[in-house]
């Protein structure tokens, strides 16, 4: 997955929501770090909800700070214990009535999978910003597609079920109206690797 991101620009700041414990962030730091034309500096947000993985994923920051120190990147990591559905939809708020810039021109994710009540704080905050849908993992892409700058690239995994019904129509049509999709790759099966 994180092979996948075709970024030339050299600053490069990742989105990784729904961290567990950075496998994923750490798997584009060493794909960035074995590049041919490394980046100069690499910032990211990694938010995560569990309380018990905190500890595993800063030990994968500080090795993804030691990668890019032995690389010439200059790294800057942060951990957001947050929920983030709630803390992106305070910047995508904030963005209708400021200038504020989409901060990351990098998301890469394996959201949360599970559906949300129709009557859940969760469902009544999306709604508010817009975004209508009745799973966690399209909240999150559809989150994480408002917080990238023009140009920026998403690389997800995700179950199929967005692709059809009208359940997810309205997602669908959220993002396909701000993204283009490039690759996708569909796994023979969901239990093995
Ligand atoms: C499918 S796991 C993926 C973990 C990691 N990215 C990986 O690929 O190994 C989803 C993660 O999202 C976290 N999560 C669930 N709901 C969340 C929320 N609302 N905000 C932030 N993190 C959340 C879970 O605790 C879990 O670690």
């Amino acid at each position: 997955m994180a092979s996948l991101f075709q970024l030339t620009t050299d600053d490069i700041h990742l989105l990784d929501a729904g961290a567990g414990k950075g496998a994923l962030t750490e798997a584009f730091v060493q794909s960035a770090c074995s590049r041919h034309e490394r980046p100069n500096r690499l910032t990211v947000v990694a938010c995560e909800m569990d309380e018990r993985v905190l500890g595993a994923l800063r030990l994968t920051m500080e090795r993804c700070q030691s990668l890019c120190a032995a690389s010439g990147i200059e790294f800057d990591g942060e951990i957001r214990h947050a929920d983030f559905t709630e803390s992106a939809l305070e910047f995508v708020r904030d963005d209708l009535f400021s200038s504020a810039k989409a901060p990351f021109n990098a998301a890469l994710h394996n959201p949360p999978y599970r559906k949300i009540n129709s009557d859940s704080q969760t469902r009544r905050l999306l709604r508010e910003a817009g975004i209508e849908t009745s799973n966690l993992y399209t909240g999150f892409l559809a989150l994480a597609a408002r917080l990238l700058c023009d140009g920026g690239e998403m690389v997800s995994i995700t179950p199929r079920s967005f692709c059809n019904g009208p359940y997810f129509r309205p997602f669908r049509h959220e993002f396909l109206d701000s993204m283009s999709l490039k690759r996708l790759h569909v796994f023979d099966s969901r239990s093995a690797a």
